[in-house]
């Protein structure tokens, strides 16, 4: 028989640690906190978790701005509680992922610091560092036109050294020069120091965007955000780099690898995951379907198209079937609350339950963000000046522009990535049990009703839903390695597709409305001949080959 790798089993937690569980009383989630929740982890019926960055970090980006790659930050404990997480976890039968984020370091790293000190100075070639234009009437310019992510030129200039170094994302995330072969060695020398700790692997920050185009051409058109683009997006030497820590890292451990991959779509990730000689990542974290109620990014808004949901995901399940693995998620800390997007928070715990059995009954690695298993919803903020985030600040910056200051709150609540970095929801005591401190970030009103205790004992709550997902997933050998097959593409309302592995098979219907509709089950299948096993709903029952649907209802039928 094959060997089917260990990931491909796996179910992954997602903790984004500053708002997971504060052990230790200062208002800030930390290592101890997730110590005392290794036991409700486990009990979730996950594999493994992925910590968002642990290391120190002067927070321009909440931790993706990293100043020291080999150690803890001291606001989520140390080297040494880390260890005891590591090993309380594996003695759980948890792994444990490290997020890697080499696109940038913090402006605060040795490595940069020295590097802006001279332009001989041996750092200085970490980083781009390059010399301005100059442009109509002398007046000095970048060195070319990009712009960032998050903060407006992609270039900040250096008075001392009259230079400019590149930034794709905010000032100070300095962008790493992966063309030098000692930065290389650097990457290789954390991924080492980690594994051998007894890390299980990695989860890659903006993985496809590590290698520039030589002499970084100007972009057109200028837009806000990001405009080079396809100068730096999944160019042929992120691949030749990423081969490279593979043959002389992370092929000698047994380790798992995900790339965040951004703007790429299912044919190009192909170049990394297709098993073989030349995969470098075991899968990548796609973001097509988490654009059915925006254009290109979050902010720029429109209505909820459930076609182009269907499409993004069965793009992915289509093309990588037989050749890679994909990974399965619907939140994380950088797009606010699912159930508030693709949902509906009047049937929150129909629609909750509604989209996790919808993306986790896909072929592939699901990973589920903290809180999304008991529902957490969006957090409107009441003034701009209460959130904290440098892309939520820049949003609003460059919506200013074009609308009132109502409209930019407006965009703001429904969109910004804070909607998910809102403290978990532990149960219904002050500051729902996320510390006994001042909590760093606002807790979300609704804790009273929505938390994990009460939860806890609810048979029909989303959280006991979520544990029956996952031991349904892991006991059935359609939904872990069964063929795809969607019906009804073009059906605005329903999400239907079936799994099937030789004689077993799972059929998934979803509704994606608040609308009673009829449904009629596909020409092919009669659903007399099959058992309903996961259902959202108390009760349901047939007439002829269909049903009316309630509310965001799920019918998850199986045949064996
Ligand atoms: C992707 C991360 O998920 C996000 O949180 C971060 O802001 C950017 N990369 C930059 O590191």
């Amino acid at each position: 028989m094959a060997f089917t790798p260990w990931y491909k089993d796996m179910a992954v937690y997602h903790i984004w640690p500053r708002s997971f569980c504060d052990g230790n009383g200062d208002g800030i989630g930390d290592l101890w906190g997730v110590l005392s929740k290794l036991d409700y982890i486990k009990s979730l019926g996950v594999d493994a978790i992925w910590f968002s960055p642990l290391y120190p970090s002067p927070n321009a980006d909440w931790g993706y701005d990293i100043s020291d790659y080999m150690d803890i930050h001291p606001d989520f404990g140390n080297l040494e509680v880390f260890r005891q997480v590591l090993d309380e976890a594996h003695r759980r039968g948890l792994r444990v992922f490290m997020d890697l984020v080499v696109n940038h370091s913090s402006d605060e790293h040795p490595w940069f610091v020295e590097s802006r000190k001279s332009k001989d100075n041996p750092y200085h070639d970490y980083y781009y560092w390059r010399p301005g234009r100059i442009g109509p009437g002398g007046k000095k310019l970048p060195p070319n036109n990009w712009t960032s992510v998050f903060e407006g030129d992609a270039w900040e200039y250096d008075s001392q050294l009259d230079e400019y170094y590149l930034h794709l994302f905010a000032k100070k995330q300095p962008d790493l020069n992966m063309d030098n072969p000692k930065v290389r060695e650097e990457v290789k020398r954390i991924l080492r120091f980690w594994l051998d700790m007894g890390v299980d692997g990695f989860r890659e920050d903006v993985i496809t965007f590590i290698s520039k185009a030589p002499g970084l051409p100007n972009a057109y058109p200028r837009l806000p955000v990001a405009n080079g683009l396809r100068y730096y997006s999944n160019r042929p030497q992120a691949h030749d780099y990423l081969k490279e820590f593979k043959r002389d890292v992370l092929s000698r451990y047994d380790c798992f690898v995900v790339g965040e991959s951004p703007m790429t779509d299912a044919a190009t990730a192909l170049r990394y995951v297709t098993e073989g000689p030349e995969q470098v990542l075991d899968e990548m974290i796609a973001f097509s379907h988490m654009e059915a109620d925006c254009f290109m990014t979050d902010f720029i808004r429109r209505p909820f198209n459930l076609v182009k949901m269907k499409k993004a995901f069965s793009s992915w399940q289509h093309k990588l079937a037989g050749k890679g693995w994909n990974a399965l998620y619907i939140e994380n800390h950088d797009h606010a609350r699912v159930i508030s997007r693709y949902g509906s928070e009047k049937y929150r715990v129909e629609s909750g339950k509604m989209l996790a059995a919808m993306y986790m009954l896909q072929k592939g690695t699901p990973f589920i963000y903290q809180g999304q298993e008991i529902g957490m919803v969006n957090n409107p903020l009441p003034e701009l000046e209460m959130y904290k985030d440098v892309q939520t600040f820049n949003t609003a910056r460059i919506a200013s522009k074009i609308m009132p200051k109502k409209k930019v709150l407006e965009l703001i609540q429904a969109t910004s990535r804070e909607n998910a970095r809102t403290p978990m929801q532990w149960d219904d005591s002050e500051n729902a049990g996320f510390t006994t401190g001042r909590p760093w970030f606002f807790v979300n009103g609704n804790y009273h009703d929505i938390n994990v205790k009460a939860q806890e004992d609810d048979p029909n709550s989303l959280l006991n839903f979520y544990r029956r997902l996952l031991s349904f997933r892991k006991n059935n050998a359609a939904i872990l390695r069964g063929e795809y097959r969607e019906y009804i593409p073009a059906d605005k309302n329903f999400y239907v597709y079936e799994r099937r592995h030789f004689e077993k098979r799972v059929l998934v219907i979803c509704s994606f409305t608040a609308e009673q509709l009829r449904f009629n089950a596909p020409e092919d299948i009669d659903l007399s001949q099959w058992e309903l096993a996961l259902t959202n709903y108390d009760y349901s029952f047939t007439i002829g080959n269909g049903f009316t649907s309630r509310p965001y209802e799920l019918r998850v039928y199986t045949m064996n």
